[in-house]
């Protein structure tokens, strides 16, 4: 079925794909080795680079509905599948505890994601992966949320932060991994000390501070960008990487470029595959 499909237009020749299975085919768990996990990020943008927009109800900002779709979702869900741990933003966490998330942590439990928890099953990782959590406030709901979660959680921060608060975390029972001289979390601290735990894959669910802290330190291995083929405008200009200008760029290279004309009503997206080009 059509609508089932996508059209690979890189690498050449192009040929049309079924969407699910899509990224889960990458096997982004088994490229990592001993000691330097795979570490993987992805957004949703218009085509005017908006990755969030503010919400008139809550004053915060989130993902635009208008870009949002069940398309992207699904290899986003498939992403989350491959990793061994996900990163997350303390801003995430504390919009899980007041139950305004985007959603839950993936890997979904609805049902169209059951494949998902079969695949992982089969593939011998754990029934979800682990998180970690970065914050310099250390300002975390942890109690009521540690006490639901199915899978581990560790909070990465930074030397410098508040003690005080570190203690409160610290008694919550989550793990924290100091990972940083001051309040900051240094990317590269943090991937070492991921991969000295076992963990082989390492998959960023997290915004543009995240990023830049995986790129300031190129530890960033892959980018998985998806284009929606809308043009959103707004007063404020929330994108991808904010922060320092990087000095040099840091480089990529495509690996794979897919047409999806199916999203939306019929305007589409494209779904890019880039890999960084370490120094
Ligand atoms: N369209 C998309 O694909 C996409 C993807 C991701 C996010 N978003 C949107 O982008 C917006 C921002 O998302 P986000 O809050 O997850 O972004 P973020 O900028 O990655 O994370 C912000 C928070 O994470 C913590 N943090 C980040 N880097 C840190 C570091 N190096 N050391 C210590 N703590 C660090 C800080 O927590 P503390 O405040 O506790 O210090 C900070 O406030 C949201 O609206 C979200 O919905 C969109």
């Amino acid at each position: 079925v059509a609508s089932q499909t996508v059209t690979r237009l890189f690498p050449l020749p192009s040929l049309d794909c079924a969407l699910k299975g899509l990224y889960l085919d990458e096997a982004l768990h088994r490229r990592g080795v001993n000691d330097r996990p795979l570490v993987y990020t992805n957004f949703i943008s218009s085509l005017d680079g908006r990755i969030a927009v503010e919400d008139p109800r809550t004053g915060r900002s989130k993902v635009p509905d208008a870009i949002a779709n069940p398309r992207d979702w699904r290899l986003f869900q498939e992403l989350a599948a491959q990793a061994d741990v996900l990163l997350v933003s303390a801003r995430y966490l504390r919009e899980l505890a007041e139950g305004t998330a985007q959603d839950v942590l993936p890997v979904s439990g609805d049902v169209e994601f059951g494949d998902l928890h079969d695949w992982r099953r089969a593939q011998g990782l754990a029934p979800q992966p682990a998180v970690v959590i970065l914050s310099k406030s250390l300002d975390l709901p942890l109690v009521e949320l540690c006490s639901g979660m199915d899978r581990e959680v560790f909070v990465a921060a930074g030397r410098g932060v508040d003690p005080e608060a570190a203690r409160s975390v610290e008694r919550t029972g989550a793990r924290l991994l100091w990972v940083g001289e001051g309040a900051e979390v240094q990317g590269k601290a943090l991937v070492d000390t991921l991969a000295a735990r076992g963990f082989r894959s390492v998959y960023s669910m997290a915004g543009p501070g995240v990023l830049q802290t995986l790129l300031r330190d190129r530890v960033l291995d892959r980018l998985y960008l998806t284009h929606v083929h809308r043009l959103l405008g707004s007063t404020a200009y929330n994108t991808l990487l904010e922060g320092d200008r990087l000095s040099p760029p840091v480089d990529f290279r495509p690996r794979a470029l897919y047409l999806d004309p199916h999203a939306g009503t019929d305007f589409g997206q494209v779904f890019g595959v880039y890999e960084a080009i370490r120094p």
